[in-house]
Formats: structure tokens, C-alpha cells, sequence
């Protein structure tokens, strides 16, 4: 009796100005795999719906983007040649730097964001360069090259770059390497809270980028911790970052909400691929309402307080709105 709006009162339009959450279009930022080649198409089998695509693909592809509204895409590049420091993603040829290239000439109006890693450019699939005595990441000699890669990617013409590795310092060493080399206007969206994740399993697939030894816990995060989760963002943050990411998303929506809390920044949700294939798979073997599913979800992220979500699923979510 003391509900100010009982549920039965809440039918027709009234239940739609009295929603405290909404999911709009422009949410969204989409993920793009590129290679190279002409005409290359090809569906990830962990991730039916999402493709590694050859440039001319993407071109095509951000026509029809544009058509659902989507203009963020978040680019990934899958090299034809790996080696011990990536070099495919510090040479102004390379296939990301060549896509922003594409994509910008044909299609201006799109906001490009990369990705700033190795792990997908290296031989042996980690975010860096190796120290041989360690057998993990060296990361100060990760910073450097992660400078000339953010360079790359400002003289291509990327509209925000978003470094992934979760390197200590990152976020420092990119803004100054970007403000000294002239690009002070360009913003960065740091990973900023990243964990060790198992929910990264299909990305490995489509990225091609599983690390061949070791695992990646010395660089990100143990998913039992909070507090120190709450202060990897907010270093970030104090270093430069302009919007802060929790990664994966579902399983970490509490610390979504307590970084939202604390900072001034926006915050994105990264919502990856085995939380993609979890619901796809689920729906395509009828056990779930698929689009309900996937738009409660979506809601979820935006409840928790992402004003930013990275997902696989844009496309549908697009469609789905426009119904
Ligand atoms: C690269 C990177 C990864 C993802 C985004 N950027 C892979 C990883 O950390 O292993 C994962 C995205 C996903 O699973 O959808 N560092
Ligand atoms: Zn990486």
C-alpha cells in the first residue's frame, strides 16, 4: 500500500517516463576484426554472427552500420606475419594503421577506436615484449613500443585510442607520447580494470591470439579482488584516461557500479566474447528468448552504470530498437 506507482497503474506510456534505465543506439561502440586479402569473410565458429573481414569487407560492413545507426567500432587486426615485438602494429603499413586509413577516406563520419596491444601481433600471443629471464612481459620495454604503436595509430587518423595490456604506467606514457608528438586532442579509453578472465576463450579464437605459453595473470587482474580493481581505474584515471573499463562485464557488474561511484569519468563495459557465445549458443539451441535475453542484459550493464558498452550483440541490440 505504500508503492507511490502500483504495477497495475504502470501500463501504456507511463511505464516508459518512469523508466530509471534506458539502452539507446548510441551506447554502443562495435568490434571488427581485420585482415588482410580482398573479399574475406569469415564467420568464427565459437562466435557464430561475427567475422575476421578483409578491409574492402569493412568498408561494406560500415555501410551497414551506418544504416542501423552504429557509428563507434572498436578495430582488432590479425596480421599475416607475428613476431617476437608485433612489429605488423608498429609500421604505418600494418594492417590496423592501413584500415584506419580505409575507413576514415570512405567513411568519415564512422569514430574509430583501436585497440593498443601485442598480444595479437606477436608469435607467442602475449600483450608485450618478453623478458627471456622472467618468461613474462618486460613491461617498461612494453611501454615504448606501445607509444610508437599509439603514434601509428594518431598519424592514421584514429578518433580514440583504447590500450588494452594492462601495463603499469600506460596511461601516463601514452598521453605525454601523444601530447609531445602533437595529438593532445586526441582521448584515450584506458582498460583500466581488466581481469584474468575466462571469459576471454572465443576472442582467442577469432583473434588468433591465445598466448603459446604462460597465461596472462602477472598483467591483469585476479577476479577475487575488489579493492585493488577500484584502484587500478582510478590510477588510470589520475594518469589521463578520459573513460575507464571494466572487462568482462557481466560477471563484474558490482565493480562496475562502485568505479562509477568514485570517478567523474565515463565508463565503459566491455561485454567479450564468451559472454557473446554464452547467449548465442544458448539461443540458438532454444533454451532462452534470445533478444530478451540480450536486451535485459543490456540494461543490466546501463543499471550498473556504463554509459559506454562494447559489444558483439550492437547489431541486434540496433535492430531490435528500431522494431
Ligand atoms: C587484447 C584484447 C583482448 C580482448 C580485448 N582486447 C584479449 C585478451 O585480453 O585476451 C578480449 C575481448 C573479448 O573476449 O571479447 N588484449
Ligand atoms: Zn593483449
Amino acid at each position: 500500500m505504500f508503492q507511490r506507482f502500483r504495477r497495475t497503474r504502470l501500463n501504456g506510456h507511463l511505464r516508459s517516463l518512469v523508466r530509471e534505465t534506458n539502452v539507446s543506439v548510441n551506447d554502443f561502440i562495435y568490434p571488427l576484426f581485420i585482415r588482410s586479402g580482398k573479399g574475406v569473410k569469415i564467420e568464427i565458429a565459437s562466435m557464430p554472427g561475427v567475422f575476421q573481414m578483409s578491409i574492402d569487407e569493412v568498408l561494406k560492413e560500415c555501410e551497414e552500420l551506418k544504416r542501423l545507426g552504429l557509428y563507434a567500432i572498436i578495430l582488432f587486426g590479425i596480421p599475416d606475419v607475428k613476431d617476437s615485438v608485433g612489429s605488423d602494429s608498429l609500421c604505418s603499413n600494418g594492417i590496423i594503421a592501413s584500415s584506419i586509413r580505409a575507413i576514415k577516406k570512405a567513411h568519415p563520419e564512422m569514430f574509430v577506436v583501436t585497440d593498443l596491444c601485442f598480444c595479437e601481433y606477436t608469435d607467442h600471443g602475449h600483450c608485450g615484449i618478453i623478458d627471456e629471464k622472467l618468461q613474462t612481459v618486460n613491461n617498461d620495454a612494453t611501454l615504448q613500443i606501445s607509444a610508437k604503436q599509439a603514434i601509428i595509430h594518431a598519424e592514421a587518423g584514429v578518433d580514440m585510442i583504447a590500450p588494452s595490456g594492462m601495463m603499469d604506467g600506460i596511461i601516463q606514457t601514452l598521453r605525454e607520447a601523444l601530447d609531445g608528438a602533437g595529438y593532445e586532442n586526441l582521448p584515450i579509453m584506458s582498460y583500466s580494470t581488466k581481469f584474468a578472465s575466462g571469459y576471454y576463450g572465443p576472442f582467442r579464437d577469432v583473434a588468433e591470439s591465445a598466448p603459446s605459453f604462460g597465461d596472462r595473470a602477472s598483467y591483469q587482474m585476479d577476479p577475487a579482488n575488489r579493492r585493488e580493481a577500484i584502484s587500478e581505474s582510478l590510477s588510470d584515471e589520475l594518469q589521463g584516461a578520459d573513460i575507464l573499463m571494466v572487462k568482462p562485464a557481466l560477471a563484474y557488474l558490482d565493480i562496475v557500479r562502485e568505479i562509477k561511484d568514485r570517478t567523474t569519468r565515463p565508463m565503459a563495459v566491455y561485454n567479450v566474447s564468451g559472454e557473446y557465445a554464452m547467449l548465442k549458443f544458448a539461443g540458438l539451441n532454444g533454451l532462452i528468448d534470445y533478444d530478451r535475453v540480450v536486451m535485459e542484459t543490456m540494461v543490466s550493464f546501463k543499471r550498473a552504470g556504463a554509459d559506454i558498452i562494447i559489444s558483439y550483440h550492437a547489431k541486434e541490440v540496433a535492430k531490435l530498437l528500431q522494431k
